[in-house]
Parts: structure tokens; sequence; C-alpha cells
């Protein structure tokens, strides 16, 4: 079973599934049109691209769409006690730290009280494993790298990263209350093909390709430890698999201790693109941090074997698939 199967993780996740063989249970919040309750606009670009990717991921042998609101505990209930799914990933969250700068509220329902909902569902339903997203953000403001799994993480810098460090704390409880075995995974910016339009690749690369100023805060110096989504859906995937060495209410950060400063993030961008960026500079956000660096040790002494696709080729297939999905006509993208 895979919650948020239309978002840009959980589609390519639930497709790769279903193309090596699964069956798949999945479901997303979003309608035919991709609107949901915080976005109704269909012609939204975050909306087109939810439609799509539910179209895709709903065509492939061996899926089972189901349209669902984690935040309605009644009906996650009955959808689980239908399916009895050997393993549940659940990736349906409102996601993005700059959102919940400006409205927090909008991450209740889906991150607190969903999250609680999937506990629930999971435990009533003797679901044998969760995997859940956890998120990079939960670490806080910090310069010491790499970040480790043991490191503090109750110094949250945005109401996203609080969600996501009392998601952890919920799934603990589980685990101490009911026994339920759970893996939070810490996920690092991840970009690629299909990516969410809030976040800096397509930002960037849409304002490298229109001409119009990219704007950097802190002077571009900010580090992401940016994954590639295959990487990260293959890391999945591997955790699924080695069940075994996971116990209790684990966590995991995926990432591979790379961080690269953003300005040579558009650089790449750009040298890929073959045009030169404007930059426009600004003040660091509040809620951004200045560096995210994965310790990668706990990974792979999980899983044998954990793809690193290098920067360069996986920005490649983004801006190949960028290309395609938006060739500059008349319809802003
Ligand atoms: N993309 C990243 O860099 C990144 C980094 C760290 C953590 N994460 C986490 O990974 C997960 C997937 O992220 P993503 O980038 O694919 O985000 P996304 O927004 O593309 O996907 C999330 C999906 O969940 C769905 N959803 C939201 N609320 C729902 C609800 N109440 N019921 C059912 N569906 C609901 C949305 O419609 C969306 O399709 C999220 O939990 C996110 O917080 C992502």
């Amino acid at each position: 079973m895979v919650t948020g199967a239309a978002g840009f993780i959980g589609s390519r996740l639930a497709l790769h599934l279903a193309q090596t063989g699964h069956i798949v249970h999945a479901c997303d919040w979003a309608d035919d049109s991709g609107c949901t309750p915080l976005d109704a606009d269909p012609n939204s670009t975050a909306s087109r691209l939810r439609a799509a990717r539910m179209a895709a991921v709903r065509q492939a042998p061996g899926v089972h769409w189901q349209k669902l609101d984690v935040a309605n505990s009644n009906e996650l209930l009955d959808w689980m006690g239908r399916v009895r799914p050997e393993r549940v990933i659940h990736l349906a969250a409102q996601a993005g730290v700059r959102h919940s700068m400006q409205a927090p509220q909008d991450f209740v329902a889906s991150n607190l009280v969903g999250f609680a909902n999937v506990l629930w569902a999971c435990h009533r339903h003797q679901v044998a494993r969760l995997l859940y997203a956890s998120s990079s953000s939960v670490y806080g403001m910090r310069s010491e790298a790499p970040f480790e799994e043991a490191d503090r993480t109750d110094r949250p810098q945005s109401f996203y990263a609080a969600t996501k460090q009392a998601n952890e704390a919920m799934a603990f409880s589980f685990h101490a209350q009911y026994g339920l075995q759970s893996l939070g995974m810490r996920f690092f910016t991840v970009y690629g093909p299909w990516g969410r339009p809030d976040m800096a690749p397509y930002l960037f690369a849409q304002a490298i390709r229109r001409q119009q100023p990219v704007t950097l805060f802190a002077g571009g110096e900010l580090m992401r430890d940016f994954t590639y989504v295959d990487d990260t859906v293959a890391a999945v995937i591997a955790l699924a698999r080695q069940e075994a060495r996971w116990q209790g209410a684990a966590v995991v950060n995926v990432g591979h201790q790379r961080p690269i400063r953003v300005i040579d993030f558009v650089q790449v961008l750009s040298d890929l693109l073959q045009t030169s960026p404007l930059i426009e500079h600004a003040p660091m956000q509040t809620a951004d941090v200045a560096l995210t660096c994965a310790s990668e040790s706990r990974l792979l002494s999980w899983v044998d074997v954990w793809p690193d696709t290098p920067l360069q080729e996986g920005l490649g297939q983004f801006v190949r698939w960028l290309e395609g999905w938006d060739p500059l006509g008349n319809r802003q993208a």
C-alpha cells in the first residue's frame, strides 16, 4: 500500500513497484484533475502534475487506485481493512518548508491527524511493517556534518519540520504501546523528473529557461544534499526488502553525504540548459537551514547496494523531462 501516490516520490515508487510485478494499492486525496482540498485550481502546475502522475500510475498493471484523505480515519480504516496490506509505505503529506511559514494550519490535518490515523489503522489491521516519509528538516539549523540519525532533532526550524519530528515521536509511541514496527525515512532534497513545482530545481530551471531572475537566498551559500528520485525509490524498496535489519521504531537517512552549494547547483543546471542564469539575491528565510548533509552509514549497513546517481546525470534527466513537459509554449508551467 502506497499513500500519496499522485505525488512526486509516491508516483515514481508506485510505478516502479507495479512494473516489477507487485500488487499496489495506491491512494491520494487528489481528484482526477489533480485538485486537492488545498489546491482547487485544475490549471495550477501542481494540479496538472498530480493529474498526469496519477494517470500514469492508474494505467499500470497491478495498481488498484483509491481516492482517499488520510485525515478521514473511518475511510482509511475501511480501506485498509478491505486491502489487508503486508506493508504500508506512507508518503502522503503536505510538504514544503516555505509553505509552512505562510500557512502552518495547512499541515495539521494531513501530517498530524493523517499520520495518527495511519498508525492506528496499521495497528488495528495488524500491518507487519510501516515505512513512512520523514525529512532531513528534523535536524534543524546546525553546522556539524554529517547528520547522524542519533543526533538531536528537537529544534525544528519550521512547522513542517515539527510535523515530521512529531511523526517520529508518534511512531515511537505506537511501538512502545503496541509493538508496531516502523521506519521513518529521512529524505534529503529529492529532485528529478515529475518533481514538485514548489521546489528549487523546478523553480530555478523555469526561471533560467524564461530568462527570469533566479532568487538565491543567503548568497547561494546554503548547502543541500540533493538525492535523485530513482535513488530515493531504490532505497525505499531496498529498506522494505531488508526489513529484518531494522527493528522497533527506527529512523534512517536517505541521502548521499554529498552536499553542494545552491549556487553551484544553479551552475550545473544552467550549463545543462545552455543558458546563463540571471541571479537575484535575497536574505535567508527564517524557516530555512544553512546545510543538509546525510550520514549514509546506517542506510548502507541495512541495504547491500544503493545507486548513487551523479548530480550532472540526474539533473540531465530532469531537464530532458522538463523540456518535454513544458516546451515553453503559451502555457505558463
Ligand atoms: N521531495 C522531497 O525533497 C522530500 C524531502 C523530505 C521529505 N519528503 C516527504 O516525502 C513525502 C513525499 O513528498 P513529495 O515530494 O512526493 O510530495 P508531493 O506533494 O509531491 O506528494 C505528496 C502527495 O500526498 C498527497 N496528500 C497530501 N495530503 C493528503 C491527504 N490528507 N490524504 C491523501 N493524500 C494526501 C498529495 O496530494 C500529494 O500527491 C512527503 O511526506 C514529504 O513530506 C519529501
